[in-house]
Formats: C-alpha cells, structure tokens, sequence
C-alpha cells in the first residue's frame, strides 16, 4: 500500500533541501532564500530552473538527473505530491534538486531579480472559467511575475494537454509582446522530429498527469517564449 499524505508531510519536514513556509509567514512577508538559493541551498553558482505546478516533481528531476550543472527547484502547494520527488532526488544522490512549498501567486517573494535562468510551467490546470487569466500560471499576468526574478531573455516552457492552455496562451502572449520562439500542437508526431537530440529527450520526460493524458489518446502541446 502507498504511503499517505501524513505520512509523506512528516518525511518533508525531514528533508533539508525540502522549503515550506507556512502561510502566515508569507503573508507577513517571508523570503526564505531570495536571492541566496545558490550560497545557501545548492553551494554553487549553476543557473537555476524552476518547474511552477510540478507535482511529483518528473522535470525537476528528470533535467535535474541529465544537468548536474544545473540547479532546479520544484513549486507547488501541495507537499504530498513533490514528496515524490524529494525522495527519488534524495535517493538517487541528487545535489542540485529543491522542492518549495507555496502557492504560485506568491512565487515572487522568494527569487530576487535575475535569480531565475528557466522556468517550466508542465499540465497546469486550464481554469477555463478565469476569462482574466488571474488564477491560470501560463497567463500573460503570470509571466510578469515570473519575469521579476528571471534573467532577461530566460526561457520559459509550457507543456499541456489543453488546447485551451495552449490557444489562450500564444494568442495572450502575443499581444502582450512575449515572442512565441517554438510551438506546437503535437510534441510526440510532430517536435520531437524537428528538435536537436538533446531536447528531444527533454521533451520526452513524461509526468504523472501527462501519461494519464497520453493514455486517452490526447495530443501534447508545447509552447516557449522568453523573459
Ligand atoms: C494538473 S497538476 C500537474 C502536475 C505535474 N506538473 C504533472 O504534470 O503531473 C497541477 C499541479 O499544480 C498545482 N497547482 C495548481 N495551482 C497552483 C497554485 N496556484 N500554486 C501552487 N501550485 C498549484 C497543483 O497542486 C498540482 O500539483
């Protein structure tokens, strides 16, 4: 039987490259590690990546297992589901592998400007009733955020199973004046053919919820733009 939620809550408090602010530090202002994550957390200068809505953490891990020169950190609210990935990052030895615990609309309290080389926004939920784009983390709104902390120029991914993600998205984008640098509407039959190797393995790593989507027969979509 798999362990439950308590179970894996407790272990995180265990975790030293495991962060979770409680909510009322974060209101009360909490930074954490802004602008320390690398003295502080990885001990090295490597550019940073952050998977925001990483669930069990699979491209935080998954980048992190191909580039040791690299540090990545993992976001999202719910602890249980990263636990996954704490433990596999542990259990495999992994030293530039992070986890934060807070919800994405205060993602910029812990990363100072420029702190930031990447970010992956992978099967966030499509909100289709947030018309505005103020609870959807691809939204034009969001990447404004992300931007406060990211180096100019830094790359920013979407991978999704909703065409509403990926249509509100480059269509959002653009006429916010974000470059749409690659798109696609088909990763598997179409990207992946036309990418250099290296991405194309990249572009491989499956998530929990993107193997649920494939196994319906949904088609992945893909999407990067830049800081
Ligand atoms: C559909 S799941 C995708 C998880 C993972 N990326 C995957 O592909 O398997 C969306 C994830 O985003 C997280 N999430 C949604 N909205 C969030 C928010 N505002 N702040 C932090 N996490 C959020 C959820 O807890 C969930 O783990």
């Amino acid at each position: 039987m798999g362990k439950g939620k308590l179970w894996k809550w407790n272990e995180n408090t265990e975790f030293s490259h495991v962060f979770e602010p409680d909510l009322q530090s974060i209101v009360d202002g909490a930074t954490l590690n802004k602008g320390m994550w690398s003295e502080k957390v990885f001990g090295n200068q490597h550019p940073i990546t952050l998977e925001l809505g990483c669930g069990k953490g699979e491209y935080t891990v998954g980048l992190a297992r191909r580039h040791p020169e690299r540090n990545f950190i993992g976001v999202d609210i719910k602890g249980h589901r990263f636990w996954r990935g704490a433990k596999t990052s542990e259990q495999e030895g992994l030293t530039n592998v992070a986890f934060l615990r807070t919800r994405i609309e205060f993602v910029q309290n812990f990363f100072a400007p420029g702190e930031v080389s990447e970010v992956w926004l992978t099967f966030s939920d499509p909100q289709p009733k947030d018309e505005k784009g103020t609870k959807r983390i691809t939204s034009e709104l969001f990447l404004e955020r992300y931007r406060s902390f990211m180096v100019p120029g830094g790359l920013i991914h979407v991978k999704s199973d909703s065409p509403l993600v990926y249509a509100l998205s480059k269509e959002g984008w653009e006429k916010a004046g974000y470059p749409i640098l690659e798109h696609s509407e088909d990763v598997y039959a179409d990207l992946v053919h036309r990418v250099d190797p290296e991405f194309a393995e990249v572009l491989n790593i499956r998530t929990y919820y993107e193997q649920r989507w494939l196994e319906e027969g949904r088609k992945i979509h893909y999407l990067r733009t830049q800081a």
